[in-house]
């Protein structure tokens, strides 16, 4: 059973509280009382089933969808509702699983656009420290981002995020569309260093496996509230717990660790 290093260590103080968050789309909500937190340096999971309201919260925590009850805090200010530019202007990240990046422009002026609240001297600045995160990026500034890989794409929409400096980054689905060749290593290599370099990150993925082996923390949905969460090593060690919640069990095989 793949145990987290982090099983066993205390959890980071919240920076990003969700607090019985309840939202929708108008009608019955979707997603109801979710309490959850991300701490500096962390990596929460949100995993769960196809329609369980994952991509719904996000959007919610992020201002896109209004929060109808409950509350958003961050590093203890209450943001509940504030707007999704107020909410980027206070440290707020946020990767859709689509859209997120303009094709017909290059890398750097994707990149400029990710720094859209910041003074024109402060870009080049930016660019250069969100190529040290992803050297990558470096190579292909000139590129056209219709041009780039899967790949490529997924770190150049966290780039223009990262263009901000986030101190809370929102990922709904990155290694969606990904092959698993490459998913592993964005995972476990790349989002875990931005965890690494203090950001609180919330990480909703349907490859539920790979992501509790890289998050500090894993939180299941279902039906639009939290049933279960915890170390991912400890939920991953409940008899069952693959069975119920994960499908049957090497249904993901490329992203499974070798039995230790
Ligand atoms: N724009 C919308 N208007 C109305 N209902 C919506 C809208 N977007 C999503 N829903 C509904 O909200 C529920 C939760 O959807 P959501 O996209 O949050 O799920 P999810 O957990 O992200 O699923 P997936 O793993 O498939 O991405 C679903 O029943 C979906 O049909
Ligand atoms: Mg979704």
């Amino acid at each position: 059973m793949p145990i987290s290093p982090a099983d066993g260590r205390p959890r980071a103080a919240p920076f990003l509280a969700a607090g019985g968050v309840t939202a929708g789309y108008g009608g019955a909500p979707v997603v109801r009382d979710v309490t959850l937190t991300a701490g500096a340096g962390e990596i929460v999971a949100v995993i769960g089933p196809n329609g369980a309201g994952k991509s719904t919260l996000l959007k919610a925590l992020v201002g896109i969808l209004r929060v109808t009850r409950g509350s958003v805090r961050l590093g203890g200010d209450d943001v509940t509702n504030l707007a999704p530019e107020a909410l980027a202007g206070r440290g707020v990240g946020y990767v859709p699983q689509v859209g997120d990046i303009f094709e017909p422009l290059t890398v750097a002026e994707n990149l400029e656009m990710g720094g859209y609240l910041l003074p024109r001297s402060a870009i080049p600045g930016r660019i250069e420290a969100v190529c040290a995160v992803f050297p990558m990026l470096g190579g292909l500034l000139e590129r056209r981002a219709e041009k780039l890989s899967g790949g490529e794409r997924k770190m150049l929409a966290i780039g223009r995020v990262l263009m901000l400096d986030p101190r809370a980054l929102l990922l709904d689905e990155p290694t969606a569309n990904l092959s698993p060749r490459l998913a592993g290593p964005l995972l476990a290599d790349h989002i875990r260093r931005l965890a690494d370099l203090g950001k609180a990150v919330l990480l909703v993925e349907q490859r539920a496996r790979a992501a509790m082996q890289v998050a500090d923390w894993a939180v299941v949905m279902v039906s639009g509230a939290v049933r279960l969460e915890g170390r991912p090593g400890e939920l991953l060690a409940r008899p069952d717990f693959e069975l119920l919640f994960l499908g049957a069990p090497g249904s993901e095989a490329p992203e499974r660790t070798p039995p230790r």
